[in-house]
C-alpha cells in the first residue's frame, strides 16, 4: 500500500490556526478530492472532528488513544496509532492511504510516507499570541524529512496563489 501525506502549508509553515485552515483555495480542495477519492484517509482525532464526518467516497481511519470507546462503521474506523491505521487500511485491501493531518499526525506519520504532496500557499499567516497554531515543518521534522525526499514541481493554481510540489522518498 502506497502511503502519501497530503498537506497545504503557508510561507511561514503554518497549516492551521485555532483548529481551522486559515485560507480557502477551491482549486486545492478539488485536487485533494480527485486525488484521495476511493482511497483510505489517515486522520487525527482533532482534524476529523473539525471535518465533522467521513468525507464521501473515502474511508477515514481516525487515530486516537481513546479508540476503544468508539464504534466503527463502513466509512470510519477508529485506530490506536498510525501504524494500527496503516495495518487496518491494508487489511481492507486499500492500495493507497493518504495521511491528511493534523500537525501531530504529519509529525508522527512522516516516517511511513512514500510521498508527500505539498501545496505551498503563497501567504504569510498572521496570528495572535494566544492563538493555537499548527505547523507543518519545523526543526523537529524538516531536516530529516528534506534529507529523505526528492522534490518535483508539479504546477500552480490558475491565479498563482499556491504552488504544488510532489516529494518522493529516495532513502
Ligand atoms: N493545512 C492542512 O493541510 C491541514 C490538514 C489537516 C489539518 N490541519 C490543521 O491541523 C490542526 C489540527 O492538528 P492537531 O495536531 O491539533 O490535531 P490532529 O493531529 O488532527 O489530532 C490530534 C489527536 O490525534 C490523536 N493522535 C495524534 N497523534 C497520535 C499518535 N501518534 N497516536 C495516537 N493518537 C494520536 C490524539 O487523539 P486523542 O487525544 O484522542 O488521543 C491527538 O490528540 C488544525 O488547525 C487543522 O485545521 C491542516
Amino acid at each position: 500500500m502506497k502511503i502519501t501525506a497530503i498537506v497545504a502549508v503557508s510561507e511561514n509553515n503554518i497549516i492551521g490556526v485555532n483548529g481551522r485552515i486559515p485560507w480557502h483555495i477551491p482549486e486545492d480542495l478539488k485536487r485533494f478530492k480527485a486525488e484521495t477519492y476511493g482511497h483510505a484517509l489517515i486522520v487525527g482525532r482533532e482534524t476529523f472532528k473539525s471535518i465533522g464526518k467521513p468525507l464521501p467516497g473515502r474511508h477515514s481511519f481516525i487515530v486516537s488513544k481513546e479508540w476503544l470507546y468508539r464504534p466503527n462503521t463502513d466509512l470510519r474506523t477508529h485506530c490506536k496509532s498510525i501504524s494500527d491505521a496503516i495495518a487496518r487500511a491494508k487489511n481492507k485491501e486499500y492500495e493507497k492511504a493518504y495521511i491528511i493531518g493534523g500537525e501531530n499526525i504529519y509529525r508522527d506519520g512522516m516516517q511511513y510516507c512514500d510521498e508527500v504532496h505539498l501545496t505551498r500557499v503563497h501567504t504569510t499567516v498572521e496570528y495572535r499570541p494566544d492563538d493555537i497554531v499548527a505547523r507543518f515543518y519545523d526543526e523537529y521534522f524538516l531536516l530529516p524529512w528534506e534529507a529523505n525526499f526528492q522534490a518535483f514541481d508539479s504546477g500552480q493554481t490558475s491565479d498563482g496563489k499556491a504552488s504544488f510540489y510532489k516529494y518522493v522518498r529516495v532513502r
